[in-house]
C-alpha cells in the first residue's frame, strides 16, 4: 500500500524510514518532508504541511492508503478530520481529540474531572488575578500558557520576582489562559500509548528525553536534545502503574466525553513519591523519542497501526540493542539562531534522523533549530552513547552545538 507522512523533521524522518522497511508498504511519500528524506521516500516539498486541500487533493490523487501525521500543528488544525471527510485513512486523531495536546487547560480539567494523577493547578486569565495568586502561592510554581509552544511555553519560577516576570513574558494579552501548576518531583520519562477510543495499548519500552539545553539538565527548555530506550531503571512496575493509572483511565475518559481518540497518545509522566504523575500529554509521537524507539523497534509499525485500528491484540518486538540519540542543534537554539551553517560527514543509513537541514548546490546547510539527532546501538545504555557520541563526532560543523550527558541517568542508576 501507499503511505503518505506529514511533517519534516527528525520524528518524520525516523516514521518514513520504520514504515518504508513493512512489507505492507510499497511505496512512501513526505510532505513537505526534508532533503535528507529522499533516498528512502518522494517528498514533496512544494505543498506546505498547512495546505489542507492540497494534502487532501494529493492523498486522494496517488490513491494512499493511509496518511500518517507526525507533527502537532496539523493534528490541532484539524488535517486528520479534513481526510476523514474525503474517505482517507489516518493515523493522528482529530482536532477535537487533538486538545489534549493543543490546550493545557483541556487536558488539565480532563484530568482533574476523572481523577488522572497530576500537578494540582489552578488557571487565570487576567493577568491581575495571576499576580494576586503569586504572592502567596507556595515555589516553585510552574506556569505554561494554555496553547501550543514548542516546549517553550513552560516557565518553572523560584521565587515571586521569577513569577512576576513569567507572568510578564507569558500574558501577552489579556484574556490569554496560563496555568499555575505545583511543581513536582522526580523522574521524567516518555510513555507512547496507542489509542483507539477506549482501546489503548502502551509501549512495552519507554524512552526517556532530555528537555533542558544543556548539561546536568541546566538552561531553557527545548523540544527535546537527545533521547534513549530502554531505560532500565525505570522498573515494570512504574510502567505497569502508568498504564493502569494513566493510559487507560484518560482512553475511558476521553472516550466517555465523546472524543474519538485513534493514533499515539504521548504521556510525559515524572515519578513522584505517591507514584507517577502527568506533565503533559501530546497527540502524536515525541520528537527525538520517535527516532530512537522505532530504530528499536522489530516489530511492523504498520501492521501495529492496522491492528488498532480494528482494536486486536498489538505485539510488540524490539531489538536486543539499547539506543541513545544525541541532537546536535543551531547554536543559540530554542533562542535564536542562525542558518546556513555547512554540515557534512553523515551518512543517511539510519544512524541519523534530520529534522533541520536542507540541501544546496549538493551541500547540506542549517535551516533550522535542532538540525540532526545521531544514533548509537550498543549491548547496554553505555556501549550504545560510546557509539553516539562517535556518530556525533563524525559530523563537522561549526554551526551546532550539543549535551554530553545523553543517558547518563540510567548509567548512573545501573552502576
Ligand atoms: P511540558 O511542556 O508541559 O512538558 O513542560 C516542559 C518541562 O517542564 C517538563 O518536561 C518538565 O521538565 C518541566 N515541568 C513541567 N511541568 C512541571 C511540573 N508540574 N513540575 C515540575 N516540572 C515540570
Ligand atoms: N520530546 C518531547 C516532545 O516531543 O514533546
Amino acid at each position: 500500500m501507499k503511505v503518505l507522512v506529514i511533517g519534516a523533521g527528525g520524528r518524520e524522518h525516523a516514521l518514513a524510514h520504520k514504515l518504508v522497511q513493512s512489507p505492507l508498504v510499497n511505496e512512501i511519500h513526505v510532505i513537505p518532508g526534508n532533503d535528507a528524506m529522499e533516498s528512502i521516500a518522494t517528498i514533496h516539498t512544494d505543498i506546505a504541511e498547512a495546505d489542507h486541500e492540497s494534502i487532501v487533493d494529493f492523498a486522494q490523487k496517488h490513491q494512499i492508503a493511509w496518511v500518517v501525521i507526525g507533527p502537532e500543528q496539523p493534528l490541532t488544525e484539524g488535517l486528520a478530520d479534513k481526510l476523514q471527510a474525503a474517505q482517507i485513512k489516518v493515523f493522528g486523531p482529530n482536532q477535537a481529540a487533538a486538545q489534549i495536546e493543543g490546550s493545557k487547560r483541556f487536558a488539565k480539567e480532563l484530568m482533574a474531572k476523572y481523577d488522572i494523577p497530576t500537578a494540582t493547578y489552578r488557571e487565570f486569565n487576567r493577568k491581575q488575578q495571576a499576580i494576586e495568586y503569586v504572592q502567596s502561592c507556595e515555589y516553585p510554581v510552574v506556569l505554561k500558557k494554555d496553547g501550543l509552544a514548542a516546549g517553550k511555553g513552560v516557565i518553572i519560577a523560584n521565587n515571586l520576582n521569577e513569577a512576576y516576570e513569567a507572568i510578564d513574558t507569558l500574558f501577552t494579552n489579556d484574556g490569554e489562559t496560563v496555568i499555575f501548576e505545583q511543581f513536582l518531583e522526580g523522574e521524567e520519562f516518555s510513555l507512547m500509548t496507542f489509542v483507539n477510543g477506549e482501546y489503548a495499548v502502551p509501549f512495552d519500552c519507554i524512552a526517556q528525553d532530555h528537555k533542558r539545553a544543556f548539561d546536568n539538565d541546566k538552561g531553557p527548555n527545548t523540544g527535546g536534545m537527545g533521547a534513549y530506550c530502554p531505560v532500565p531503571h525505570i522498573k515494570d512496575e512504574i510502567l505497569e502503574r502508568t498504564n493502569k493509572e494513566i493510559a487507560q483511565p484518560i482512553a475511558q475518559a476521553l472516550t466517555k466525553e465523546g472524543y474519538t481518540f485513534f493514533g499515539v497518545l504521548y504521556i510525559g509522566a515524572i515519578i513522584t513519591k505517591e507514584g507517577p504523575k502527568v506533565i503533559e500529554f501530546n497527540a502524536r509521537f515525541g520528537d527525538p523519542e520517535a527516532q530512537v524507539l522505532l530504530t528499536r523497534m522489530e516489530s511492523d509499525l504498520m501492521q501495529h497501526i492496522l491492528d488498532l485500528e480494528s482494536k486486536q491484540p498489538i505485539h510488540f518486538e524490539w531489538k536486543e540493542d539499547a539506543v541513545v540519540g544525541v541532537m546536535l542543534a543551531s547554536k543559540g537554539y530554542p533562542s535564536t539562531y542562525e542558518k546556513g551553517g555547512n554540515v557534512s560527514g553523515f551518512e543517511l543509513n539510519g544512524d541519523y534522523f534530520v529534522s533541520g537541514l536542507k540541501k544546496i548546490n549538493q551541500h547540506y546547510v542549517t535551516s533550522g533549530g535542532r538540525v540532526i539527532l545521531a544514533i548509537g546501538k550498543g549491548n547496554d545504555i553505555r556501549s550504545a552513547k560510546v557509539k553516539a557520541y562517535e556518530a556525533v563526532e563524525r559530523i563537522e560543523s561549526d554551526a551546532l552545538f550539543y549535551r554530553n550527558d545523553i543517558s547518563d541517568k540510567a548509567i548512573h542508576n545501573n552502576l
